[in-house]
């Protein structure tokens, strides 16, 4: 899967692993940043990862910041983008499953890294399943 990585500050160290992670288990990763831990705007990588995954350049979008929440109010204003925040392997599947997130979001100071990697991988291997879950999604457009 081709998949667009952003983080503020707040995420920078996750967003490493997680690009890294993902790198190692044969995904492609395009990765905008940001790249030290001097302070940033989470609006500006949230909109990076967003116009890819909206064009279709990239299938799928991850954005982790201290809390995760930042980058889900961001990413959620983008058109075509249905962001989720979750803290575990649960929620990040229930996201894909019945939501057909497109962008996964992470809080770095929330979960701990093997907790991120596990919702990571489950997120990015797990199908939407569509059926009575589609015509929900229809009403948010
Ligand atoms: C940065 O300090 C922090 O506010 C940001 O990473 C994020 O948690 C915002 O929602």
């Amino acid at each position: 899967m081709k998949i667009a990585i952003a983080s503020d500050h707040g995420g920078y160290e996750l967003r490493k692993l997680v690009a890294s992670y993902l790198q190692d288990n044969g995904h492609e990763v395009v990765d905008h940043g940001c790249y030290s831990h001097d302070s940033v705007d989470y609006p500006d990588f949230a909109k990076l990862v967003c116009d890819e995954v909206g064009s279709g350049s990239c299938e799928a979008g991850i954005l982790i910041c201290g809390t995760g929440i930042g980058m889900s109010i961001a990413a959620n204003r983008h058109r075509n983008i249905r962001a989720a925040l979750c803290h575990e392997a649960f929620t990040a599947r229930m996201s894909r499953e019945h939501n057909n997130a497109n962008v996964l979001c992470l809080g770095e100071r929330v979960i701990g890294s093997e907790v991120a990697l596990d919702a990571v991988r489950v997120w990015v291997n797990t199908e939407f399943a569509g059926g009575r879950h589609q015509k929900r999604l229809d009403k948010l457009s």
